[in-house]
């Protein structure tokens, strides 16, 4: 007996049903593994297209900040069809994306709403098509549509498909909400990254570094070097030189730039106070230590602590120090307590500390302890070629400072400021051209805006800086000294050449500190 009709539809709809559940597994599975939601869309319809009768499929998204609709992927549909534009509201799909509710339109042809704008690859002539279209809800809202056209079944269950359609949807409105999720976390850490980094940069920069001698690069290198380590670092160099300014380009191009860089000038502070200063102090451990309080050690936990002209340390405390140095652990003055800290440690200091050690003012062992790697920041002397640099920064951040509007240094000022022999390093040249600024009326910079130190004879063609008794006693010196040489050494011969007695030659011989045995030939 041939099967009923009805037992015919009845096997049909089982074989529909059970694709239908393969498909949502699979759909589930494609999301979940793709790293590119475009291609997942696109193997999602070609599903629909291979196993649920589509002869055309989209997926059309909302631009996230407008109304337009735009094809994400398509299916059966012309290259051209993919670039098809819709409006929230317009056609079908517009209508669905803005009522959040699916419709079904069983005759296309017969249908004025339906736009006809993504063309279809084949032709389907003389078949009658259906269009089916669901919204992607995420919350209430459509954030797009999922269409798919077929052909016209009288027994097909509609409600089914679109059920069966809405899940898809679903699925993939999570995809769309994993993935933006993912791209906006990236976007906010690159965000977040690009912000450290700037700050940081920024930060160096406010650490002001201007030289490019090559003794300044040679001290960046250095810096460089030894900065990503937690190594000990000694700064040398005179007074003035930019010790401070270095341990802060230091710290700042450290791991530990995010963490406190702490300052403690050793010179400033007495004796008695640097090690409570240091370490800090229990409550009672000395008359007015009220409450505890914590070090500078402890403050720059996770950082860097500073020990500026430590070079002034008095031996005592040096001991201590040291103590510290070795085991990375000390008590707060007063205290039992031990307290450990991760600290990097930068010293700087402009006395000769190896002089220091042959006097006994230094400790031999905290020298070597501190020793580790220095950097010696080399006079301004030492790199003319810094000192216009230098002067056009410092230029330039005091004309703002004081609202002036100089432009430029005039050339014999250039040239005062280049011979000088800055025995204040930077910081005398920072003063200098911030007087300069100060007391000039003009927009140039002239050699008589430059302090009365800078006005060489050779710089203003005018004062000889000497005192008339020396120039005579140099003078005189020169002239026994010729007199002699003439005279072999012959004293009373000289005095003659000279037209002097023997006994005031004497005298300034004397005087003067002449050695008589070396003219003797
Ligand atoms: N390379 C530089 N670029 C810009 N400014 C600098 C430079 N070097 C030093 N300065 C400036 O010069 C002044 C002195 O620098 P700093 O305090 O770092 O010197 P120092 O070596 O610690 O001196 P001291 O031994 O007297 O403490 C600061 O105002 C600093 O900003
Ligand atoms: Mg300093």
């Amino acid at each position: 007996m041939p099967p009923s009709h009805s037992s015919v539809l009845l096997r049909r709809n089982r074989v529909v049903e059970i694709r239908r559940s393969e498909t949502l597994f699979e759909v589930s599975h494609v999301y979940a593994a793709a790293d590119d939601l475009g291609r997942a869309l696109h193997r999602v319809l070609e599903m629909l297209e291979r196993h649920h009768d589509a002869l055309k499929a989209t997926f059309v998204f909302r631009d996230p900040d407008g109304d337009e609709l735009r094809i994400e992927a398509g299916i059966g549909i012309t290259a051209d069809g993919m670039r098809a534009r819709y409006k929230v509201g317009e056609g079908i799909i517009g209508r669905v994306v803005q009522s959040a509710k699916p419709i079904v339109v069983p005759d296309v042809s017969h249908e004025p709403l339906f736009l006809h704008r993504a063309a279809r690859r084949r032709s389907l002539e003389g078949r009658t098509i259906s269009f089916v279209c669901v919204p992607i809800l995420l919350g209430r809202n459509a954030i797009g549509a999922l269409g798919v056209e077929l052909e016209l079944q009288q027994d097909r269950d509609y409600e089914e498909l679109v059920r069966f359609l809405e899940i898809v949807a679903s699925m993939t409105a999570q995809a769309v909400r994993a993935e933006r999720f993912a791209e906006s976390e990236r976007r906010r850490l690159l965000d977040e990254n690009t912000h450290l980094r700037l700050e940081l940069k920024e930060r160096y920069e406010l650490s002001n570094l201007v030289g490019n001698s090559g003794p300044m690069r040679q001290v960046y290198e250095q810096v460089a070097q030894v900065a990503k380590t937690n190594t000990t670092v000694l700064v040398r160099g005179e007074s003035g030189t930019g010790k401070e300014l270095i341990a802060h380009a230091i710290h700042y191009n450290s791991d530990r730039a995010r963490k406190p860089f702490i300052k403690v000038s050793c010179a400033a502070l007495p004796a008695s106070l640097i090690e409570s200063e240091l370490f800090g102090h229990e409550k009672g451990a000395f008359t007015g230590a009220q409450g505890r309080k914590k070090g500078r050690f402890e403050l720059a936990d996770g950082g860097t602590l500073f020990l500026d002209e430590i070079g002034d340390l008095d031996v005592a405390t040096q001991v201590t120090l040291l103590r510290v140095l070795q085991e990375r652990e000390f008590e707060r003055v007063g205290g039992t307590e031990t307290v450990k800290v991760n600290v990097r440690l930068i010293a700087a200091t402009n006395k000769d500390l190896e002089q220091a050690i042959a006097d006994r003012t230094f400790r031999e062992d905290l020298y070597y302890r501190l020793n580790v790697f220095s950097i010696f920041v080399p006079a301004l002397r030492e790199r003319k070629t810094d000192i216009m640099l230098l002067a056009d920064f410092f230029l330039s951040k005091y004309s703002r400072e004081h609202r002036k509007s100089i432009k430029r240094i005039a050339t014999p000022a250039i040239d005062m400021l280049v011979s000088y022999h800055w025995p204040g390093n930077v910081r005398e040249l920072e003063n200098t051209i911030e007087r300069a600024v100060l007391v000039c009326d003009g927009n140039v910079i002239h050699g008589h805006h430059l302090p009365p130190t800078l006005q060489t004879a050779e710089a203003s063609g005018t004062v000889v800086a000497i005192t008339l008794a020396d120039a005579v006693a140099k003078l005189e010196k020169d002239l026994i000294q010729d007199a002699l040489k003439s005279a072999r050494g012959n004293r009373a011969r000289a005095a003659r050449l000279l037209g002097s007695t023997e006994r005031v030659i004497n005298y300034k011989i004397r005087k003067y500190g002449v050695d008589c045995r070396r003219f003797r030939r």
